[in-house]
C-alpha cells in the first residue's frame, strides 16, 4: 500500500432520494473519522455539472489520490464519475462507488436509523477497498474495417447495407441457399396486403445487397470457427455440403441469426391432424396458395407463451390478426375466430383489428387457466372455448386450426454462442450486454446483436435493429481503435505451480500456457470475470479492481462491529445488481442486514471470501448472480454454483453451519426475487428485530 493515501468521500443527498431517509450530515461526519480519509463532502445533486466541478476542485486542492462516491447505483452513474475523476487528473481506477440509494434509502424507508447505520458500513467498506486501489489502464486495440454479419435475414441485410454505406466491407454469411431468412416463408407483413408483400421486400433488399461493391455475400455457408478478438478475428467459413472453405480477417461481428417457432407437438392435435398448423405454416400455405377451401378457421393465441417459463412473444397477436384478414380476403364467406388471452396490439395493429372486425373476424377471450380444448369428430375439428365476455362456453367446428405459438432462437444459436463466447437465454435468444445501456451489443467487445436473434421483432424493428447494430460495429471501425476496460486478470508467476487450471477454466480462452507451462493472460480477450482467480489453488491471480485483498478488506470492514446481525452479500455487477437496483427503484422494502459487495461475476467469489465472512462472525453469506443460463461471462454462474456446493462441504468440515450460505440467481428485472431472498434470509437466520 502506498504511504500517502488521501481519500476523499463524496456523499450525495440525491435531492431527498437519499437525504429524505438517511442522515447525510452524520454520514459525512462519520466518513471523516475513517482511516486515510482527508475530506468528506455532502452534495445535493452529486451528478450535476456544478457539483462535479466542485468535486474536481476539491480533488486537486486537497491532493486527494483515492475517491469514494456514495450515491446511486454504479450501473448507471459510475462512468460519469470516472470521467470526472480522470478530468481531475486522477486515474479513474482509483474511484470506488458505493450505492446508498438503491441499496439503502429506497429499500429501508421505514427504518431511517438502521438505514443510516447500514450506509455508514457501506461507506466504511468503500473506504477500506479504496485504500487498496491501484491505477489501471484501458487497453487500446487497433480495429480495421471488415465486418462479418452472421445471418442474411432482414436484420442482417440491413446491417450489411448500413456497414457498406459507411465505406466498410461487409461479409454477409447466410446458411440457407438464399438471403431473406424468415421473410422467405411469409406472405404479407401487414394486414394491408398492397403495402407489404414479403417476397417483394426480400427481392428488393437482396438486389441492393447483391450489387453493393462493399458487400460480399456467402450463401449456403456457415461459420466454422472464430479465433481472435475485436480488430483481429480470423473467421473460417465453410460452404454447406462439400463446398469450398475460406478464411477471412474480420474486425467486428454482427449476429443476426433470427428465430423459429416452437412447434406445439402433441398439443391441440398438432402433429396428429394435418389441418392443425402454426401461424408460420399458415403463412406458407397462403404464400403458395395451398390453403385449399376453408369454411371455418379458428386461431388460438399464446400457445406455450405467457406462462411460467416464458413471457409474451411480442408479435403473436399482430400475426394472428394479419393472417385472419388474409384468410377473410381470400375466403370472405369463411368464418374466422381468434381465441385470445390478451390482445396486445399497438397503434397500426389496432387498425388491423378494426379492419378484421369489419370483415367479420370474431374475437373470443378465454381465461388464462382455461385454454380451449380440441377434439376431432365427424370429420371436423371441434374447439371448445369459454368466452370470458359472454360468460359461457362455445363449441366451434373448424376445418383449420392455427396455433399462435411461442418462438425461440434459430437452431444455429448453440454453435454461434460457443464460437463467439457470448450468452443466450433458455429460449435460445442471445443476451445483450445490458437491457438499457447495451441493448445492441454483447459483453464481448466488437460483437453486436441484431433483430430476432435477440427477441421476436416486427419487420420494422428488425430493420432498425440491423441498422443500429451496424452503427455499433462501425464506431470502432471509423475510429480505428477501441479502448476496453482494464478490469482484467493479472498472474503473479512467483507462486504459480503451473497446474494449468486457469487456462482450462477461462471461458474466453484468454489464458495461454507457454512452452515452459507458464500461463499468460491475453488482455484483449480477458473480460475480468474472475473465475480463474477464484479457482487458482495458489491464489496467484488478481483481477484489477477486484483483487482478493480489496474484496476481503470490504468483508472485514463490514463485519468489524456487530457481525452476528449482518449478511455479506456478494452480487454480480450485471443481473444480480440489476435485481438489487430494481428492488430499489420499485421501493420494495426488506430488512437492512445485508452488506453488499459488488464483483463483476458471481464466479469471482472464492471459497476463501465466503469463509472469511463466516470466520469474522457473519450471520449469513449470499452469493447472487444472473439466472441460468444468462451469466454475462457465459458460464460464470455455473462455476459459482458448483463452488458454493464445495464451500458448503468445506464450511461444514470447519464447524460452520453450511445452511447459512445462500445462493440466488435472478434477472436484472427481478427486484421482487432479491427483496424476498433478503426477507427469507433475515427470517431464517433469525435477524428480524
Ligand atoms: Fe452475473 Fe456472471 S455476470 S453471474
Amino acid at each position: 500500500m502506498p504511504d500517502d493515501i488521501r481519500i476523499g468521500v463524496f456523499v450525495c443527498d440525491c435531492g431527498t432520494n437519499i437525504a429524505g431517509v438517511l442522515n447525510v450530515p452524520e454520514l459525512v461526519a462519520y466518513a471523516r473519522t475513517l482511516k486515510h480519509v482527508v475530506l468528506a463532502d455532502e452534495g445535493k445533486w452529486s451528478c450535476s455539472v456544478d457539483y462535479l466541478g466542485r468535486m474536481q476542485d476539491l480533488i486537486r486542492e486537497q491532493r486527494i489520490n483515492r475517491v469514494v462516491v456514495a450515491s446511486c447505483t454504479p450501473r448507471t452513474h459510475e462512468p460519469l464519475f470516472k470521467r470526472a475523476t480522470r478530468e481531475a487528473g486522477l486515474n479513474p481506477y482509483l474511484l470506488e462507488f458505493v450505492s446508498i440509494r438503491e441499496q439503502v434509502s429506497w429499500v429501508h424507508m421505514r427504518e431511517p436509523r438502521a438505514a443510516t447505520e447500514k450506509a455508514k458500513d457501506l461507506i466504511k467498506m468503500g473506504v477500506a477497498k479504496a485504500a487498496l486501489l491501484e491505477e489501471g489502464e484501458e487497453i487500446r486495440l487497433p480495429v480495421q474495417t471488415d465486418c462479418l454479419i452472421i445471418g442474411g435475414g432482414v436484420a442482417g441485410m440491413n446491417a450489411a447495407l448500413s456497414v457498406a454505406a459507411q465505406g466498410f466491407r461487409a461479409h454477409l454469411v447466410e446458411k440457407e441457399a438464399r438471403l431473406g431468412g424468415m421473410l422467405n416463408r411469409l406472405c404479407f407483413l401487414s394486414h394491408d396486403r398492397r403495402r407489404m408483400p414479403a417476397a417483394r421486400i426480400v427481392e428488393t433488399l437482396a438486389a441492393r445487397v447483391a450489387v453493393h461493391p462493399n458487400i460480399r455475400v456467402y450463401t449456403g455457408t456457415q461459420v466454422e470457427s472464430v479465433q481472435g478478438y475485436i480488430g483481429n478475428y480470423k473467421v473460417a467459413l465453410k460452404a454447406n455440403g462439400a463446398g469450398a472453405a475460406a478464411t477471412v480477417g474480420i474486425s467486428t461481428i454482427i449476429v443476426a441469426t433470427g428465430m423459429r417457432e416452437i412447434e406445439p407437438v402433441g398439443q391441440f392435435e398438432y402433429g396428429c391432424d394435418p389441418r392443425v398448423m402454426t401461424q408460420l405454416q399458415l403463412e406458407a400455405a397462403l404464400r403458395n396458395r395451398a390453403l385449399g377451401a376453408v369454411s371455418s378457421v379458428v386461431m388460438i393465441g399464446c400457445v406455450n407463451s405467457k406462462n411460467d417459463t416464458r413471457g409474451c412473444c411480442n408479435i403473436g397477436c399482430h400475426v394472428a390478426v394479419k393472417n385472419a384478414v388474409a384468410i377473410k380476403t381470400l375466403h370472405p364467406e369463411a368464418d374466422v375466430f381468434i381465441l385470445y388471452r390478451d390482445m396486445s396490439l399497438v397503434r397500426e395493429e389496432g387498425e388491423a383489428q378494426k379492419r378484421a372486425k369489419q370483415m367479420g373476424v370474431k374475437f373470443l377471450r378465454f381465461p388464462e387457466q382455461r385454454y380451449p380444448e380440441v377434439r376431432t369428430e365427424d370429420g371436423w375439428l371441434r374447439v371448445k372455448v369459454y368466452d370470458l365476455l359472454a360468460g359461457r362456453e362455445f363449441e366451434i367446428p373448424a376445418d383449420r386450426l392455427v396455433l399462435t405459438t411461442a418462438l425461440r432462437g434459430d437452431e444455429s444459436v448453440e454453435q454461434v454462442k460457443g464460437l463467439l463466447k457470448v450468452s443466450a437465454n433458455a429460449d435460445g435468444f442471445f443476451q445483450e450486454a445490458h437491457v438499457k445501456l447495451g441493448p445492441l451489443e454483447f459483453a464481448s467487445h466488437g460483437v453486436s446483436l441484431a433483430g430476432c436473434a435477440k427477441a421476436p421483432m416486427f419487420f420494422k424493428e428488425s430493420c432498425e435493429a440491423g441498422i443500429g447494430a451496424a452503427m455499433k460495429a462501425s464506431i470502432p471501425m471509423k475510429r480505428g481503435y477501441i479502448e476496453t476496460e482494464g478490469i482484467v486478470a493479472d498472474i503473479d508467476l512467483t507462486a504459480c505451480s503451473q497446474c494449468g487450471l486457469c487456462a482450462k477454466r477461462c471461458p474466453y480462452n484468454a489464458i495461454r500456457v507457454d512452452a515452459e507451462q507458464n500461463p499468460a493472460v491475453i488482455k484483449a480477450l480477458c473480460k475480468g470475470c474472475g473465475l480463474c482467480a477464484a479457482d487458482c489453488p495458489n491464489e496467484c491471480i488478481g483481477i484489477v479492481h477486484y483483487t482478493d485483498a480489496q474484496v476481503l478488506a470490504q468483508v472485514d470492514a463490514a463485519l468489524e462491529e456487530d457481525p452476528g446481525r449482518k449478511i455479506i452479500a456478494f452480487v454480480c455487477h450485471w443481473c444480480a445488481l440489476g435485481g438489487v437496483d430494481m428492488a430499489g427503484v420499485s421501493r420494495l422494502q426488506y430488512p437492512p442486514n445485508a452488506r453488499l459487495i459488488r464483483v463483476m461475476c458471481s464466479a469471482r467469489v472464492s471459497i476463501k471470501m465466503m469463509r472469511r465472512a463466516f470466520e469474522s462472525g457473519a450471520a449469513g453469506v449470499l452469493v447472487a448472480g444472473c439466472e441460468f443460463p444468462t451469466c454475462h461471462y457465459i458460464q460464470g454462474n455455473y462455476a459459482a454454483e458448483t463452488r458454493v456446493k464445495r464451500a458448503k462441504k468445506q464450511l461444514a468440515r470447519a464447524g460452520f453451519d453450511p445452511e447459512k450460505l445462500w445462493n440466488v440467481w435472478c434477472s436484472a428485472a427481478d427486484g421482487p426475487k432479491f427483496a424476498s431472498t433478503m426477507r427469507t434470509m433475515a427470517r431464517e437466520l433469525k435477524l428480524e428485530s
